[in-house]
């Protein structure tokens, strides 16, 4: 590393904090699924907005782009350097701030995880509106970068809807703030919501402001084995007509089940197997339980139902359908897609791309399985050649043919980006990559993420003035 360079990032942020040596930037250039993997020019792990500022200032001047990392839990290779990009460690930014009890709203670091953030509020009898498996280690500056979705969406959102403030660095260093968590401010474009799911390509999330939801302690958790996921499909519809409070409706298949009960050594919930699994969890003031069972019972086989109230009986049940990712993993380097398709579209969908996948791709082993509630489902693929994507291209051509998304949730990152035409238009496209310009002329943030702007020549910073 040149010191020049190296004196001046460690004027920044101290000498701890500037990492080049190759063991220790190991962990920060391969990402959560060991398919995307770069060597980093160096990593950098500033501790404050302020900080941010300073090494986007010296970066951009050096030409040297930048990969903004939190946990490095992404799933579309957007968090890790490709072509020697200095990686942006934003973990050290983990305070937790200004936590308003009575407005149930936080101000966190972008480096806080999900689940510090959990126990923080839940103490107090607030919870966040996001929750994903991933939670130990994903950052909120993460999941609002991607937008990130996960179990209970149908009831609250993707990670944007419970955004109301935040502060970001841009790509010269100018430092954005908007946090005062006003609940109504219409003044102008909400430049939060546009950096919600921009990737580390617009500007560094430094910290964000969120509103939480109330606690829901009495929860029930039902599994369910079906013939097929258009059974599925139907049993979330009623249960949603007749249980207000459903918050969770996830699928999964025999397949991935299989993997699950091996890797993660559990025991099968049913003495035989079914074509589909279905979990639905709902959450109320007050034990929901009597209600979901009230709805289930003209639809379900007693035989093939599970229910849970207790802590333990339901983590038992959640295991099966959150254990899929690392059982996954456990068994390959998979390819993942992540899909929304309409929901009467759905059930189509899951039959068409088993057989597509296999005229294709014969060795190719598909594991299902998602959000139901949200249209989402997951398509890994196993036996594949990690650089060998014609089953993904083939996957995202039938999902554009259905009318659905080709990221419900994990973006667009690099995994995803030849396919981004099918589902974005040319007029689309063109208005983002404007964006992207006036933002980020240089094309120092994230590049190559999501699309593949070319730089603009940008002039030198102005001398310090005395
Ligand atoms: P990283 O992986 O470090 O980065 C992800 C992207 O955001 C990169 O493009 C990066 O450049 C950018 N970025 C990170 N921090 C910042 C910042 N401060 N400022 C600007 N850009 C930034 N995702 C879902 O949506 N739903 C799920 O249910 C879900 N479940 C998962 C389960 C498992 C077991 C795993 C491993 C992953 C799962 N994910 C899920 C994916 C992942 O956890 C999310 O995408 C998460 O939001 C990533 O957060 P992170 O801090 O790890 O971000
Ligand atoms: C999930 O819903 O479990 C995730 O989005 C992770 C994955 O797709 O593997
Ligand atoms: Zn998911």
């Amino acid at each position: 590393m040149d010191p020049d360079l190296r004196r001046r990032l460690e004027a920044v942020v101290g000498p701890a904090h500037v990492i080049d040596d190759p063991d220790t930037r190991a962990s920060y250039e391969t990402d959560w699924t060991r398919r995307f993997s770069g060597r980093a020019a160096f990593v950098v792990r500033p501790a404050s907005a302020g900080e941010v500022a300073g090494i986007l200032q010296i970066c951009r001047t050096a030409g040297i782009a930048v990969v903004p990392q939190g946990g490095n839990t992404g799933l579309v290779g957007g968090s890790v350097p490709r072509a020697g990009e200095a990686v942006l460690s934003l973990r050290r930014l983990d305070a937790i701030e200004d936590f308003d009890e009575v407005a149930g709203e936080v101000t966190v670091g972008a480096g806080v995880t999900l689940e510090r953030l959990q126990q923080h509020v839940r103490a107090a009898g607030w919870d966040v509106g996001v929750d994903l498996a991933s939670r130990a280690s994903a950052t909120i500056g993460g999941m609002v970068a991607t937008n990130a979705g996960g179990v209970r969406v149908i009831r609250f959102g993707p990670m944007r809807h419970q955004l109301i403030g935040i502060e970001a660095v841009l790509a010269d260093g100018a430092i954005l703030r908007r946090l005062p968590g006003l609940l109504k401010d219409n003044t102008g474009y909400d430049l939060p919501g546009l950096l919600a799911g921009s990737e580390g390509t617009l500007a560094v999330i430094t910290r964000v402001r969120l509103r939480l939801v109330p606690l829901r302690p009495a929860r029930a958790v039902a599994l369910l084995g079906l013939p097929a996921l258009d059974a599925a499909l139907r049993v979330v519809r009623a249960v949603r007509r007749a249980a207000a409070n459903l918050e969770a409706a996830e699928v999964f298949f025999p397949e991935g089940l299989d993997l699950v009960l091996r890797h993660a050594r559990l025991a099968p919930p049913f003495p035989r197997p079914h074509p589909c699994y279905l979990l639905l969890e709902c959450a109320g003031p007050a034990d929901p339980a009597p209600a979901l069972a009230a709805a289930l019972e003209p639809l379900a086989d007693p035989a093939a139902t599970l229910l849970a109230v207790d802590r333990a009986d339901r983590d038992r049940l959640w295991a099966y359908r959150e254990r899929h990712t690392e059982a996954i993993s456990a068994e390959g380097i998979p390819h993942k897609l992540d899909v929304t398709l309409p929901a009467d579209r759905l059930a189509e969908f899951e039959s068409a791309v088993r057989a597509r996948l296999a005229a294709l791709r014969p060795a190719a082993r598909p594991i299902l399985f998602g959000h139901a509630g949200d249209g989402n489902l997951h398509v890994n693929i196993l036996g594949l050649d990690p650089d060998d994507d014609a089953a993904d291209g083939a996957v995202l051509e039938l999902v554009a043919s259905l009318g659905g998304s080709i990221s419900a949730e994990h973006g667009i990152g690099i995994a995803k980006k030849p396919w981004l035409s099918l589902t974005r238009s040319p007029a689309d496209i063109s208005a983002m990559l404007a964006i992207k310009r006036a933002l980020d002329p240089g094309a120092i943030l994230n590049p190559g993420v999501i699309f593949d702007p070319e730089p603009v020549a940008v002039p030198p910073p102005a001398p310090d003035l005395p």
